[in-house]
């Protein structure tokens, strides 16, 4: 297997001398091809912070990532939007749809940015939506679907151009239960069967069962980490807990 990721000894710190956060803490671990990867953590432990260090939208203070073989926080200008557009797929607590264009066309975006001709648009448009279980939406804006719909949508642009890495900031945030168990089954679908990398960020510990591995983040460091191996989603579930309990977080959430 390769490794996709590395983030080695990542720091950020914000503010000035008189009040200085260290949102995150020397950060070090490695994300390999086809993995599942959850970050967990309470409330301001720095994992939004750590997703926008990986995605670009934020610069760390010192360290490294490397997506593939690319040193990522020395990007700039047009070598950064050509990482982000052709490496990365987004998907964002708030969803993030454009509401003046229908599911098929937020969907298409990415890719006629890529100059791809309306016919391999089209075919990509509508295997990624069989793919999420959103063909019947295709027509419709984002203020006539359900919140589920919505961030299956989400997910169905940041795959669509094939990203080596998905990341998503609490994706089940804004979702009832059951819209968020479906979802959850779409990302376990695209890793499994598409052996797409995908790297969230959440507090809830029922999403955080989901994943291959869930590294656990207190005060901007490395807590604990744990591996699903041969777990049924259950049995994962309860270590999951059994951490968070560890970590002094409110169990509750994941409830
Ligand atoms: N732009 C910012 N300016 C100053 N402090 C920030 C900023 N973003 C986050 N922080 C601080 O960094 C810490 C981590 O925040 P964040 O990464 O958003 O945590 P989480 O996503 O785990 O809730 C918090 O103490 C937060 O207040
Ligand atoms: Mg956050």
């Amino acid at each position: 297997m390769s490794k996709i990721l590395k983030i080695q000894k990542i720091e950020k710190y914000y503010g000035n001398k008189s009040s200085l956060t260290k949102a995150i803490d020397n950060i070090s671990f490695d994300v390999e091809e086809g993995e599942f990867v959850v970050i967990m953590g309470a409330s301001g432990s720095g994992k939004t912070t750590l997703l926008n260090c990986i995605s670009t939208i934020d610069k760390v203070t010192s360290g490294h990532i490397y997506v593939g073989d690319e040193d990522i926080t020395k990007l700039k200008g047009n070598d950064l939007n050509r990482f982000r557009r052709e490496k990365l797929g987004f998907i964002f607590q708030d969803f993030n749809l454009l509401d003046t264009l229908t599911a098929y066309e937020n969907i298409a975006l990415a890719l006629s940015i890529q100059n791809k001709s309306y016919k391999e648009i089209d075919k990509a448009v509508h295997e990624v939506a069989n793919k999420l279980g959103i063909k019947n939406v295709l027509n419709k804006y984002p203020y006539q679907m359900s919140g589920g719909q919505k961030q299956r949508v989400a997910s169905a642009r940041a795959i669509i151009t094939n990203p080596s890495l998905v990341l998503a900031d609490e994706p089940t945030g804004a979702l009832d239960s059951k819209s968020s168990k479906m979802l959850l089954e779409s990302f376990n679908y695209l890793n499994e069967k598409l052996n797409t990398t995908i790297l969230m960020v959440t507090h809830d510990s029922f999403a955080a069962s989901y994943a291959s591995r869930v590294i656990f983040i207190k005060d901007g460091k490395i807590f604990n980490e744990i591996i699903r191996g041969d777990d049924t989603r259950k049995e994962f579930f309860d270590k999951i807990i059994d951490v968070v309990t560890l970590l002094g977080g409110d169990v509750n959430d994941a409830l």
